[in-house]
C-alpha cells in the first residue's frame, strides 16, 4: 500500500505522542509494557539457519553495563547492545527481517548505504513504522564497502540510547593485508546507581543544548576504561573499525605512543595518512577505520584517550604474545574506492542550509508546521529549540515541505552555516558527497562522508551528485537536536 501524504499526517498524531515533552514517563499501555526485570528478549542468531535471509529483533533484555552491581535493562538487537555485526559483501542482495520486541513502534535505517528510498527505514516518510510484534523486510542490493552500521530510525533520540544500534560491514573484493580486524563500537548509557537506566528521554533542556549524554561510557556494550585492553603482538597489523554510536556524544580519541594510519572516513577510503594533530574527531553516527600497528611492544602499556572527557581512558594498549614479523610495516596500501560520479562544480546548483536556535537570541522567528513564530512560541508551544532555513520540524511527522529538490543526475553544492554556539553533525541519506571546506578551509582530502560536523559558529560546504531517487533525511545526528528541530528532508525527483 503505498503512503500517502493523509496516512502520514493521520499517524503524525501517534508519533507526536512519542514526541511529548517532557516525555521521561509518557504512559504505555498495560499489554506493551516492557517484559518484567529478570526476563531476557530472544537471542536469534541473526542468519537463519538455512536461509540467505537474516533476523533482526529489537527487543527488551539485560546486558552488563558497568562492570560490577546488577546488570541493565537496556534495549538491543538480538539480545545485546550493539546487536550482532553484519557483515556482507559487495553486490550481495540482502533480505533483512525485523520483527519488533519492543514496547513501541520502531524501523531499522542502515546508516550510509545507499538503499532505495523505500528500504531507508524513516518512520512516516519511507514506511509506517513497525507495529508492536510486527515485522518488516528490508530487501536491498549492497552497493558500496566500508563501515556503517543500523540504529532505529522511530523515536532515535530514546530508541538509539537505550542501545539499539549494530556495526555492518561491506567486505572489499580484496580486502586490506592485516593480521586481525577489531571492531569498537563506542556509545554511552545513562545509569542511576543501581545501574538502572535513567528515562528522562525527551527532556527540552537536553534537546537546546548538547543532547542528553549518558553517565557510562561503552566500547562494546560494556565500561570503556584502563580494564579494557587491546592485546598487541609485536609488529602485528590490526584493522579497527571505529564507530560512534552515541546519541549525542562525540569522541576526540588520542592513541598514546602509536601512529595509527587513517584509510576510511564513514566506510570511504582516503589516501592512509596519520591522524591529524594526532586527535580524530568521532562525531555521532561517524565511522573511521583505522590501520593500527604493533610498533612499541616492550614500552610498556599506553592508553586511548578521549578528549573531550578530559583525556579518560578508553582502552589500554598491551603487547602479548609471539612477533607477528620482524620489522615493522609501514604505509599500507589505500583501499579500493567505491564509485560515485565526480560532483562537477562548474555546472553545479547551490544550496544553503543556515541553522539557528537555542537560546541565544535566533531566531527571531521560524516556521513551524508552515506557520511563523518567535523562537519562544516555537519551544513553548511545539517543544523545538532549533531551525533549519528558519524551519523547525518534528521529528517525522510533520514534514510540510522538503529543505530543497533536485533533479535526478543533478550536481550540487551544499552550504552549510552554523548560528548557534553548539556542534553539529549533520548527515544526509541515501548519498555520499564530498567534503569540499570546513570553516571555508578547503579539506587536503576531500573526503566523501555521510556525516560531517559543523563547528559551533563554523560552516562547511559540501557536494555531490543526487542520483537516488526519492525523499532523503537530511538531519543532525545528535538525535536530540533532530527531535528539537534539525530534521529536514532532500527531495531527488525522477
Ligand atoms: Cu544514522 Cu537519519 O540516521
Ligand atoms: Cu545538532
Amino acid at each position: 500500500m503505498p503512503l500517502t501524504r493523509r496516512d502520514f499526517l493521520q499517524s503524525a498524531g501517534a508519533a507526536l505522542g512519542a514526541l511529548a515533552l517532557p516525555s521521561a514517563s509518557s504512559p504505555t499501555p498495560a499489554d506493551a509494557r516492557p517484559p518484567a526485570a529478570g526476563s531476557v528478549c530472544v537471542s536469534v542468531p541473526p542468519r537463519l539457519a538455512g536461509a540467505s535471509a537474516i533476523e533482526l529483533v529489537p527487543g527488551v533484555c539485560r546486558q552488563a553495563i558497568r562492570p560490577d552491581g546488577p546488570q541493565t535493562e537496556i534495549w538491543g538487537f538480538n539480545g545485546s547492545a550493539p546487536g550482532p555485526l553484519l557483515r556482507f559483501r559487495q553486490g550481495e542482495s540482502v533480505a533483512i527481517r525485523v520483527r519488533n520486541a519492543l514496547p513501541q513502534p520502531t524501523t531499522v535505517h542502515w546508516h550510509g548505504l545507499r538503499v532505495p528510498n523505500a528500504m531507508d527505514g524513516v518512520p512516516h516518510v519511507t514506511q509506517h513504522p513497525i507495529a508492536l510484534g510486527g515485522t518488516f523486510d528490508y530487501r536491498y542490493r549492497v552497493e558500496d564497502t566500508g563501515t556503517y552500521w543500523y540504529h532505529p530510525h522511530q523515536s532515535s533520540f530514546e530508541q538509539v540510547p537505550r542501545g539499539l544500534y549494530g556495526m555492518l560491514v561491506v567486505e572489499e573484493a580484496k580486502p586490506l593485508a592485516v593480521d586481525r580486524e577489531v571492531h569498537w563500537v563506542l556509545s554511552d548509557f545513562k545509569l542511576d546507581q543501581g545501574n538502572r537506566p535513567v528515562e528522562d528521554f525527551g527532556r527540552i533542556l537536553d534537546f537546546g543544548t548538547e543532547g542528553r549524554h549518558g553517565n557510562v561510557v561503552t566500547l562494546n556494550g560494556t565500561a570503556a576504561g584502563a580494564h579494557r585492553r587491546l592485546e598487541l603482538r609485536p609488529g602485528e597489523r590490526v584493522r579497527l573499525r571505529l564507530l560512534n554510536a552515541a546519541s549525542a556524544r562525540a569522541f576526540l580519541l588520542e592513541f598514546r605512543g602509536h601512529s595509527p594510519w587513517i584509510v576510511a572516513y564513514d566506510g570511504q577510503a582516503v589516501a592512509p595518512h596519520p591522524i591529524p594533530d594526532g586527535r580524530l574527531l568521532l562525531g555521532a553516527g561517524q565511522r573511521t577505520d583505522l590501520v593500527l600497528d604493533g610498533t612499541r611492544p616492550g614500552a610498556g602499556e599506553f592508553a586511548v584517550v578521549d578528549h573531550r572527557r578530559a583525556a579518560a581512558t578508553m582502552a589500554t594498549l598491551a603487547y602479548a604474545g609471539k612477533p607477528a614479523r620482524a620489522k615493522a610495516l609501514g604505509r599500507p596500501a589505500a583501499l579500493a574506492p567505491n564509485r560515485y560520479v565526480e560532483p562537477d562544480l562548474g555546472r553545479a546548483t547551490d544550496h544553503y542550509l543556515v541553522f539557528e536556535g537555542s537560546g541565544q537570541g535566533t531566531p527571531a522567528i521560524g516556521r513551524v508546521d508552515g506557520k511563523a513564530l518567535d523562537v519562544e512560541d516555537i519551544a513553548r508551544r511545539h517543544g523545538l529549540t532549533w531551525t533549519m532555513n528558519y524551519t523547525a520540524q518534528h521529528e517525522h511527522a510533520m514534514m510540510h515541505e522538503p529543505l530543497f529538490r533536485l533533479r535526478r543526475g543533478e550536481h550540487a553544492t551544499v552550504k552549510m552555516i552554523n548560528n548557534t554556539d553548539f556542534e553539529h553533525p549533520m548527515h544526509l541519506h541515501g548519498h555520499f558527497f564530498r567534503v569540499l571546506a570546513i570553516n571555508d578551509i578547503p579539506t587536503r582530502l576531500r573526503e566523501w562522508r555521510d556525516t560531517v560536523v559543523i563547528d559551533p559558529r563554523g560552516s562547511c560546504d559540501i557536494a555531490l551528485v543526487a542520483d537516488n531517487v526519492g525523499e532523503w533525511m537530511f538531519h543532525c545526528h545528535i538525535l536530540d537536536h533532530a527531535a528539537g528541530g534539525m530534521m529536514g528532508t532532500v527531495v531527488v525527483e525522477a
